[in-house]
């Protein structure tokens, strides 16, 4: 197909969250930690989590259908359904299929993407590859959790930093100058230990021995992520704005991963930007991996913080190790 140069950008968005609130007074009581611990090491004060039997899918429709609705586009106009995500409903058939049926996206093609807390930005980047080729024009990209179902309770060095909750955007052709200016994603393979579930797929198969060590369970070498951390969400933000030789001080708004509110201070440091223009929302909901920015997103553009042509940075790294930034020009009217 010959490349056809449109502009990609964010139609509309949404977000869900359920409604079950633990907090941290709740953690003290099922692990050694304490209120004044969690705040000051990591900014979360409570998280929501998913009843049982409530599979992600459930949270994703949601946010997917309020998506949907702001940028006022029904479920068959969508060509494409991104969903990221490390805690699909199976590991077949992908949760994007499932979500293709229960919205009636009759014409999408769907699939799932693996890239841990960076995922959401990947997978946006992705769809808008086929938005500004002329492949296709409109798709919707979810990031969507239920980690709360992979936590060990008995671990507090994991327990009390994550949390369930959705978000979508659905993206489509904008006007010139608007949208999806640039992007950078990036790997690092050999820190692929630090964040993991050990027994989750072929190198080990979940079994009774596996359960009983608790290895169907996220593992985290928390101190070796920070020390990544800090560095990889800022850095990835300069690298997309030289691509465009776009200054720091051009940002308006910085939309970063949720993960621990220290290394959202020196992402913010790095990029000489006040806390006022930083969107955080992990005081609220902890660390929901791919869902965060997209729920940071879609909360900030319906409290009407955003107006058209301000720049936002999205910014993200996770599990892999991965990292990814894009620089988005707002497109919708208030
Ligand atoms: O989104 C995926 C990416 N994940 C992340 O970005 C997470 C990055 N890492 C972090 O955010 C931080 O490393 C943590 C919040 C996970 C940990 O904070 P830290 O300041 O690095 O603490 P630490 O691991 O160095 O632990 C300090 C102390 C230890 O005790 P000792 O060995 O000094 O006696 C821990 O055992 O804090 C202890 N500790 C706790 N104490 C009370 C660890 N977890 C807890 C807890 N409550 N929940």
């Amino acid at each position: 197909m010959t490349a056809k140069a449109y502009n990609a950008g964010v139609l509309g968005t949404g977000f869900y969250l359920p409604e079950k609130i633990l907090t941290n007074a709740d953690l003290e009581k099922i692990v050694d930690t304490s209120d004044e611990w969690i705040t000051e090491r990591t900014g979360i004060k409570e998280r929501r989590i998913a009843d049982d039997g409530v599979p992600m899918s459930h949270l994703a429709i949601k946010a997917a259908e309020m998506a949907l609705e702001d940028a006022g586009v029904k479920p068959e106009e969508l060509d494409l359904i991104i969903v990221a995500t490390l805690t699909s409903d199976r590991i077949i058939p992908s949760t994007a299929c499932i979500l293709q049926d229960r919205l009636g996206a009759t014409h999408a093609a769907a699939f799932d993407l693996s890239a841990a807390c960076s995922g959401f930005v990947y997978a946006a980047t992705v769809a808008a590859q086929f938005i500004t080729n002329g492949a296709y024009k409109k798709a919707l990209v979810i990031g969507a959790e239920t980690l709360s179902k992979y936590i060990n309770w008995e671990d507090r060095n994991t327990c009390v930093l994550f949390g369930d909750g959705a978000g979508a955007a659905v993206l489509g052709r904008v006007d010139d100058g608007y949208g999806i200016l640039s992007f950078d994603l990036g790997s690092d393979g050999s820190g692929g230990d630090a964040i993991q579930i050990p027994s989750s797929g072929s190198l080990a198969p979940v079994s009774k021995e596996t359960i009983d060590k608790r290895l169907n369970l996220i593992y985290m070498n928390g101190k070796e992520v920070f020390k990544f951390a800090v560095k990889a969400m800022g850095k990835t933000v300069v690298n997309s704005l030289e691509k465009i030789d776009m200054p720091q001080e051009q940002i308006d708004w910085l939309v970063p991963h949720q993960a621990n509110i220290r290394i959202i201070q020196s992402a913010a440091k790095r990029l000489s930007m006040p806390m006022d223009k930083v969107i955080v929302n992990i005081h609220k909901y902890g660390n929901m991996s791919a869902a965060c920015v997209p729920i940071a997103l879609a909360e900030a553009a319906h409290e009407k913080r955003f107006k058209k042509g301000d720049v936002i940075a999205l910014s993200g790294f996770g599990a892999g190790l991965t990292w990814a930034s894009c620089i988005l020009r707002w497109s919708k009217e208030d």
